[in-house]
């Protein structure tokens, strides 16, 4: 894993095999040397964002200086910036470097720049390839920010956070990539476990047996037909004194095939990333106690399959659900709503200042905002504007999505008080409505089945499991914290 830390110029173990300096479109490299400005003057490098150039033969701290672009100073955003530094260390990687260096770009606040610095670098360099016999071996060592001498707490304090919070998203993306043989509920109870003792969090584990006891249903039903057994899994970070708690819930369906309403087999192999709501909790409370942030936070990761079989639960049942309310199956493939609900009015006994939910929830949304935001919902504007926003500073992007009285009479049960689906019309916002019956508290929904997983890529993500939203649920923690 490579070391992330702060250095300046003057420092005289600065010794990189390669110095990245960012430059914004159509602008001069300044005290670079003449190659540099010659790039530029020639036209061989424009500065475009993600644009780069290599030169060899520098003498200044580096014998080699790589050119990233920004784009256009106006339109600077800390995604650019992040996506700059992914590439840096990538290219870095790729010519089989042990160290590397970024220098700073001279920007107001050095700890938020050397923050996105640090995530990018460390994101850019994440692989899963555990399951591969003949992994690529080659790993970046070192990764320094560079900054000025009086810069340089700030930087160091920026690439710590960074880190961090790099590390909680690597984890989120870890455990979503993971086949469902292998990250089954019980696997990520134990993995939560490892979290819980790592930072002296409080863990509490329901199986089959006590969420049948504690009147789970939605769980519970979901779960039946599994012979992986349901887990329901409740993590609490403690580091807020007797404030009342942020709840954070993640659906962890580990394969969805859509039960007895089951899926179509083309593509099917992706509903393994079901579970990577619950992975970005749980990613974001790694990154909570690390950090050890000064807030109280639950997080609550309900577990299951969604399997058929001669146990499994029907279209047309009607469930008792754990706040009381009667829900008519109408599709058993509309289960993550079930297991969330019941997570829902479980997080009541807090008294919670906020919950958030996150989930791969409805194909729908994918229809709406395609793999470029989340659909955000819930209850409460201000709520709402603060993950909107942490979204935005994250590149998490989130997009807010009406939940007009209209979608709730869109779900009104015909033999129970709701059903599970109120058909194809609006399937982002019914089911969102369908989640607000369950929440008496400041509440929002992410729908991330666009966002968590993709088939591309871009300069920091690769196929498969991005994390999302772990970095959006931690810098809405640190928001809560200032
Ligand atoms: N896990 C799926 C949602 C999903 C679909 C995530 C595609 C990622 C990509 C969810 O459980 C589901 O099956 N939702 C149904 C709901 C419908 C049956 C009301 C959907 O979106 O089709
Ligand atoms: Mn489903
Ligand atoms: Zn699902």
């Amino acid at each position: 894993m490579v070391t992330i830390g702060a250095t300046s110029r003057a420092s005289e173990e600065f010794a990189p095999e390669l110095l990245t300096v960012a430059l914004y479109k159509g602008e001069s490299p300044q005290d670079l040397g003449e190659d540099a400005a010659r790039v530029v003057s020639d036209g061989d490098f424009g500065g475009k964002a993600g644009e780069t150039a290599l030169l060899y033969g520098q003498d200044g701290p580096a014998p080699r200086l790589l050119l990233v672009g920004l784009g256009e100073r106006d339109l600077f955003t800390l995604e650019r910036l992040r996506r700059a530094a992914a590439t840096a260390a990538r290219r870095a990687r790729a010519l089989k470097l042990q160290s590397a260096a970024f220098s700073l770009p001279a920007l107001p606040d050095t700890r938020e720049i050397a923050r996105t610095v640090a995530e990018g670098a460390r994101l850019g360099l994440y692989r899963f390839d555990r399951h591969k016999s003949a992994a690529e071996d080659h790993d970046l060592e070192t990764f320094w920010l560079v900054a000025d001498e009086g810069d340089l707490d700030g930087a160091a304090e920026g690439a710590e956070l960074g880190s961090r919070v790099a590390e909680g998203t690597v984890l989120a993306r870890d455990l979503a990539n993971e086949p469902s043989n292998v990250a089954t509920p019980e696997y990520l109870a134990q993995r939560t476990r490892a979290i819980a003792e790592k930072y002296g969090m409080e863990l509490d584990v329901l199986d089959r047996a006590g969420i049948e006891e504690e009147g789970l249903t939605g769980l519970a039903t979901v779960g039946r037909s599994a012979s992986n057994e349901p887990y329901f899994i409740v993590l609490e970070h403690r580091g807020g004194g007797d404030s009342s708690p942020i709840v954070i819930i993640g659906k962890a369906v580990t394969f969805d095939s859509g039960g007895i309403s089951i899926k179509p087999s083309a593509g099917m192999e992706d509903m393994k990333f079901d579970m990577s709501g619950g992975a970005a909790v749980l990613g974001a409370m790694e990154a909570a106690g690390a950090l050890d942030l000064p807030l109280n936070v639950v997080a609550i990761v309900p577990a299951t399959e969604n399997l058929p079989g001669g146990d499994a639960f029907k279209p047309g049942d009607v469930l008792r659900m754990h706040s009381g309310k009667t829900v008519e199956i109408v599709t058993t493939d509309a289960e993550g709503r079930l297991i969330l609900a019941d997570a829902l009015s479980y997080a009541r006994r807090y008294e919670p200042s906020a919950v958030v939910d996150c989930a791969t929830l409805t194909g729908a949304c994918v229809v709406a905002l395609g793999d470029h935001a989340s659909g955000l919902m819930g209850n409460d504007e201000d709520l709402i504007a603060e993950l909107q926003a942490a979204g935005e500073s994250t590149g998490e992007r989130a997009w807010t999505l009406p939940l007009l009285e209209e979608y709730t009479e869109q779900i009104r049960g015909d033999t129970a008080d709701i059903k599970n689906s109120g058909g194809r019309k609006g399937g982002a916002l019914t089911a969102g409505a369908f989640l607000k019956e369950f929440a008496d508290y400041p509440w929002a929904h992410l729908d991330v089945a666009g966002t968590a997983y993709g088939k591309k890529g871009n300069a920091y993500t690769t196929k498969g499991a991005t994390g999302v939203p772990a970095r959006l649920l931690v810098e809405f923690l640190l928001g809560r914290t200032r």
